[in-house]
């Protein structure tokens, strides 16, 4: 049963709370910091190939699309290397009509691709949509972008970009030409001829997948669904959701899949604050409910991406995105206690690391801290945990992962205690700075970051705390704007205690090294400053 679907039972055991937000605080807003040849090869006979996901299709009565004239050229094209650019210009290229054949609409929106002439769209412009938005500019296209914040559209239609990641100077030159057209009024989608939706999928206080923002895209999408039109999802989400949720709104209009319109799953990987993997270099992984639709999906991305790997449907790449994100929570699970052990031991968890990290096999290193967060590592597991309770299955590693990463800003704050102790100091009534408040190094997102747990844990012990973070100039939490202080060698001094629990590359860790009274390092982002006779105030994780 869906979630966020009326037909839920309100009676629903919640699943496990083990992650952070178990405590209570209230969600924190950022107030400010705006900052300022594809080689598609795809596997044919993968994609093609008879699937679960299609027998079961047929149970409900959606057929795989039958080859004809159009899907034949499709796969001549298939190995061949789509143009980045359309030689084309503006060439309205012929339209499909209804009841043109299985593959009229297919061969058109092919054809549309190729040349660049197709329209695609984003729905949903945050970390994930607006570097897509920006992508398909790139790639010679006059994508549309539908947001509901007014604010993100607006900021747009200025040519502000409030990514990091996403430069102005990616957005503003085609919104100034036209070239990309952003609104939030969703009938800029009767324009479009792909659809990509890039929602968010939180979580609900009761720790099931909140799947209600999919459903309202989905809903906009499928009022406005006409012919020849491909949607895929792009939201982290749990596998089935493409075919149980969106399939069956989208085809209720009347249009079949695979033939009339397509319907495809493609999860996105991208890491926000990574210069080296963006967008264009990261693999994009594409199942579609039908052959066609996998192979449009393919195409439209092979113009963005230089790599495609289709799989043979929409579960098996809803998985995918779940099984690298819980591979993560995992590992981190594993290195997280292996760092409460090394406390214990009196041992220093990251040399051990390092050092093992020089086997050139076999080992990929994975580093301790604070706590999970971010909108992806905290959140996924849950909706593979919640999927597989509806299964009968319990997913027991990954719930104990997801026990022992919630555990850890518990364990920064009995370190804090420690080393408050060691001075004969009491938490209640030290000033205590917490240095990066950011979910992980050198961005600005905030969502489910572990430091606002230890900043309210902190206050909740009676200490008296401020932040300092060069990517987040202010923050709302509990009902408080908190402004990040200056970091200089007056206010470090000013400090019984400075917790690290973002490792930003920008700060001066030396000047926090020599200034501090105590310091408790939760990233070991002082592993490179070397301060004679200061290392004794130093607590690492
Ligand atoms: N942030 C990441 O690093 C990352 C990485 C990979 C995958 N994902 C996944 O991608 C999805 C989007 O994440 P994000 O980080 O981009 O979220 P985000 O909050 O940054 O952006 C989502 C955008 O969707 C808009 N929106 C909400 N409901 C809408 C609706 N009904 N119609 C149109 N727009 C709507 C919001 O206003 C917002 O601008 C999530 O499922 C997430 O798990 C995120």
């Amino acid at each position: 049963m869906p979630p966020g679907s009326e037909s839920e039972r309100p009676g629903e055991p919640p699943g496990r709370i083990y992650s952070k937000s178990s405590k209570g605080f209230p969600r924190p807003q950022t107030l400010t910091r705006g900052p300022a040849g594809p080689r598609w090869a795809p596997r044919l006979a993968a994609a093609g190939k008879q699937s679960p996901g299609g027998e079961a299709r047929k149970r409900r009565g959606h057929e795989e699309a039958r080859p004809g004239r159009g899907e034949a050229s499709l796969a001549r094209r298939a190995g061949s290397v789509y143009p980045r650019r359309s030689s084309a210009g503006d060439r309205r290229p012929r339209r499909g009509r209804k009841g043109a054949g299985v593959s009229g609409w297919a061969e058109t929106l092919a054809e549309r691709i190729e040349k660049r002439t197709a329209r695609p769209a984003v729905v949903g412009l945050g970390y994930v949509g607006l570097p897509l938005l920006a992508e398909l500019a790139r790639a010679g296209f006059r994508p549309i972008g539908v947001d509901v914040d007014a604010g993100k559209v607006a900021a747009l239609r200025e040519g502000r970009s409030y990514i990091l990641d996403v430069p102005a100077e990616a957005i503003a030159p085609a919104v100034g030409e036209g070239r990309i057209t952003v609104g939030t009024d969703f009938d800029l989608l009767r324009d479009a001829d792909t659809i990509d939706i890039c929602v968010p999928t939180p979580l609900r206080k009761t720790k099931d997948p909140d799947v209600s923002y999919i459903l309202a895209a989905t809903e906009e999408i499928a009022r406005r669904l006409r012919p020849g039109q491909l949607v895929i999802l792009e939201s982290t989400t749990y596998p089935g959701t493409t075919d149980e949720l969106l399939l069956p709104k989208l085809a209720a209009g009347g249009l079949t899949v695979g033939e009339e319109f397509f319907l495809a799953f493609s999860p996105e990987r991208v890491d926000p604050g990574n210069p080296r993997f963006v967008t264009r270099n990261i693999p994009k992984v594409v199942g579609g409910v039908t052959p066609a639709c996998t192979r449009l999906a393919c195409q439209l991305y092979g113009t963005t991406v230089e790599r495609v790997v289709p799989v043979s449907t929409t579960r098996v790449a809803e998985m995918v995105k779940l099984l690298e994100n819980t591979f993560r929570s995992v590992n981190i699970a594993l290195v997280n206690e292996l760092a409460l052990l090394c406390d214990r031991m009196d041992l220093n968890v990251w040399e051990v690391i390092e050092a093992a990290a020089t086997k050139p096999f076999g080992f990929m290193p994975f580093f301790p801290g604070p706590g999970l967060g971010g909108h992806c590592i905290p959140i996924d597991p849950f909706y593979l945990s919640w999927k597989a309770r509806q299964t009968g299955f319990e997913t027991r590693l990954i719930e104990l992962a997801g026990q022992i990463n919630g555990s850890m800003p518990e364990h920064v704050l009995d370190m804090v205690r420690r080393a408050l102790n060691r001075q004969s100091k009491a938490v209640r009534g030290s000033r205590i700075l917490v240095l990066g408040v950011a979910y992980k190094a050198d961005i600005d997102d905030l969502r489910e970051s572990p430091a606002l747990d230890i900043l309210g844990m902190l206050e909740d012990e009676g200490a008296r705390v401020c932040y300092h973070d060069p990517f987040v100039s202010g923050l709302e939490l509990r009902d408080r704007k908190w402004a990040s202080v200056r970091l200089d060698a007056a206010t470090l001094r000013e400090q019984d205690l400075v917790v690290i629990t973002t490792g930003h590359s920008g700060v001066d860790y030396r000047l926090v090294m020599r200034e501090a009274a105590a310091i408790v390092d939760t990233r070991n982002a002082l592993k490179e400053v070397r301060e004679p006779g200061h290392e004794a105030k130093i607590f690492r994780l």
